[in-house]
């Protein structure tokens, strides 16, 4: 939600252009974040009768990045585009909306006031901002927008404007801003007073900072000040605050900030993630962190890690879109999501970041799942299979209502945040609940760094590789499989289960070449595709093993498609969802061969007597199922609990070809953020 990009050049001689084209790319990475207006902010006189030596020029845009590119290079600008930098800071941001709707004047970088003094991009929500504003509006300070950013630029100029002494460094500036601010953020900070320095800091919003050095690049010469050794993956974590020498070292170097890492990798994939309350600065193109409030004798450590992410997982490739990119790597993603954790000579399953904490999982009084969106449906899809492995009562939590409700929570309780993106506001917010009351907290997430990886006791990497398209769809099958290996290991020494583990784990064994008969099934479901896409709904009904596919199908097609869609419960078929049913009302029935085949086929009967022609998903070669259908997608059949990570593929490819023949953009639907970091 919201995406920061900041990219500062020390010493590295770059054109204008190349700072705008490096600053507009970042942003194109992190589109998915947010995508209804962006901007930027670079060193340089908006026009020839700025005469000031230090102006900074603001470009902003309402809508896709792409418009902000085009507007660059207007031919009315007075930028200097050809102009070499030696050492310049440049900031960019695009928005998703939470104050203020998508305009020019909305969007970021915002400032202190006309002359831009400070100029400011964030991600997050800052809670107290209307008492902020009042207090800066008394002080004579105006307002341009409508966003609760804006106070923060303006707090900024008012801390300066009133500072006791001549010099105050722009570090400390930003301190004592943030002391005031109440919510959640992300920021990059820059400023006409500190030119080519960069100041950013977060508190619950990710951010990290990637490091690129030529002394890197060539490894036969690695200058003395240069500590090479922070730059190892895996050495002791290192101190570098106040270490001139830390990282930089004075020398040619580029920093890059950035929300998330798919924007920093074609750069570097030397990253530092920061932690809540760290202040990072760049000066002399040196970088050290603070921490807000330190106390003596604390000194922040962080380790710069090495990215395993590659350029080429954030590409789009030879798809239309990353969405459908995404959904065709699930024969490889759910194998990575295994790799290394199932041994399937001897029906073994080790989770390493779960095996020390196994003891206390299993004296547990019960399992609450918590998640929102497509990873709470994960949470749905396995809760059966849970509650049967582990023989715990197993809650599954919508992170939001969870909290609504105050729910209680104990000492004894093991609680999972399942996570995509690792960083959504409602979840972590549950993860915070839940740790000050004592539970053990596991972390399912696809982010390895990301505030639940790093803030519960224990979890899973659940390793599908990046996702980029809105609509979560990879991970989904993921997060499935993760949590019925969490199953699989938790049941290893229950006699009575070891018939249904192995069947299990030869299922998983199985999973990658069943998912490529499912996506070989992409035409028959186009086809499908083009008699629905002018309908205004579609039901999507099953139960058991696949109500949470039920769920999910209609939530991808409502993300991307903009059709209502709602999954029903078969057995709530009769409690009032039929009375939407007629000749006209399209209907999705999944029926597999599983405990609640006998039971689906009565709804299927309700259905049928009630002029329903219902597209059903069904095993392959059921004769007794394909003759009452419509139209059938068959499926390859495969153990009970299993099935919805196949049940589900139809769904997606469902929703990308009804999204592409109504003529939306897949990967950014309206009014959607893949990553929610506000409550
Ligand atoms: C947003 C996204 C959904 C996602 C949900 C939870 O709403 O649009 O696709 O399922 O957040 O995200 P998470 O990263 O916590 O899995």
């Amino acid at each position: 939600m919201c995406g920061i990009f900041a990219y500062l050049n020390y010493q590295v001689p770059r054109t204008r252009k190349e700072i705008l084209e490096t600053l507009v790319k970042g942003l194109q990475r992190l589109e998915y974040r947010g995508y209804d207006s962006a901007g930027v902010a670079v060193d340089g006189p908006k026009n020839n009768k700025d005469n000031n030596n230090n102006s900074i020029t603001l470009i902003k845009k309402r809508g896709k990045v792409k418009n902000l590119d085009e507007e660059l290079y207007k031919k009315d600008s007075d930028l200097d585009l050809d102009a070499v930098l030696g050492t310049h800071f440049g900031l960019a941001h695009t928005r998703w909306a939470t104050h203020g709707e998508p305009s020019a004047v909305n969007c970021h970088p915002h400032r202190s006031d006309k002359d831009n003094e400070f100029v400011v991009v964030h991600n997050g929500i800052i809670t107290n901002y209307k008492e902020l504003k009042k207090y800066l509006n008394s002080k004579g300070y105006e307002f341009e927008s409508e966003t609760d950013t804006e106070v923060i630029p303006k707090l900024t100029k008012y801390v300066y404007d009133n500072r006791e002494r001549d010099t105050i460094s722009f570090s400390t500036l930003v301190e004592r801003v943030i002391q005031q601010l109440e919510g959640a953020f992300a920021l990059v900070f820059k400023s006409r007073h500190f030119p080519g320095e960069a100041v950013a800091t977060r508190r619950g919003s990710p951010l990290l900072i990637g490091v690129r050095s030529e002394s890197e690049l060539s490894a036969e010469h690695i200058p003395i000040q240069y500590n090479s050794a922070l730059f190892k993956e895996g050495v002791q974590e290192k101190n570098i605050h106040n270490r001139p020498d830390a990282v930089g070292g004075g020398k040619a170097v580029e920093y890059y900030f950035a929300s998330d890492a798919s924007a920093i990798i074609e750069h570097t994939n030397k990253v530092l993630y920061m932690e809540d309350d760290d202040v990072a600065i760049v000066t002399n193109g040196k970088l050290s962190i603070h921490r807000l409030n330190r106390q003596a004798g604390e000194d922040p450590v962080r380790l710069i890690k090495t990215l395993q992410m590659e350029l080429q997982q954030i590409m789009k490739g030879n798809f239309e879109a990353f969405m459908q990119k995404e959904i065709f790597e699930q024969p490889e993603s759910v194998v990575n999501t295994m790799r290394g954790r199932i041994v399937f000579d001897t029906d073994t399953v080790v989770l390493g970041g779960l095996k020390d904490h196994l003891k206390e999982i299993k004296r547990c009084r019960r399992l609450i799942m918590i998640g929102c969106g497509t990873s709470f449906h994960a949470a749905v899809a396995t809760r059966q299979i849970l509650e049967e492995l582990t023989e715990l009562p197993v809650m599954v939590e919508l992170a939001s209502d969870f909290l609504d409700r105050n729910t209680p929570v104990f000492r004894d309780d093991v609680c999972f945040f399942i996570s995509q993106s690792g960083e959504t506001a409602d979840t972590l917010m549950a993860l915070r609940y839940c740790k000050e009351r004592g539970a053990l907290t596991v972390g399912i997430t696809n982010t390895v760094g990301s505030s639940i990886s790093r803030d519960t006791d224990c979890g899973v990497h659940i390793n599908a590789g990046p996702e980029i398209g809105v609509a979560s769809t990879k991970a989904y099958t993921s997060q499935f499989v993760s949590l019925v290996m969490f199953g699989l290991m938790v049941s290893e020494d229950r006699v009575s289960l070891q018939k249904r583990r192995g069947e299990i784990i030869q299922g998983l064994k199985d999973l990658p070449e069943l998912i490529k008969k499912v996506l070989a099934l992409d035409n028959k479901i186009k086809a499908i595709a083009d008699e629905l896409y002018e309908q205004r709904s579609l039901l999507v009904m099953g139960r058991g093993f696949n109500y949470a596919t039920c769920l999910e199908g209609a939530l991808k097609i409502k993300e991307i498609t903009y059709m209502h869609s709602e999954g029903i419960l078969a057995g709530e078929l009769k409690h009032g969802p039929l009375a939407l049913i007629d000749k006209h009302m399209p209907v999705i029935m999944i029926i597999m061969r599983d405990a609640c085949y006998q039971k689906c086929q009565n709804a299927l009967e309700q259905v049928t007597a009630r002029s329903g022609r219902p597209i059903i998903l069904c095993c392959q070669d059921d004769v007794e199922i394909t003759k009452n259908a419509y139209k059938t997608i068959e499926l390859p059949h495969t153990v009970d609990c299993l099935q919805g990570i196949l049940s589900v593929i139809p769904l997606q490819l469902m929703s990308f070809h009804l999204a592409v023949l109504r003529g939306y953009d897949v990967d950014c639907p309206r009014n959607l953020a893949k990553s929610v970091t506000v409550e």
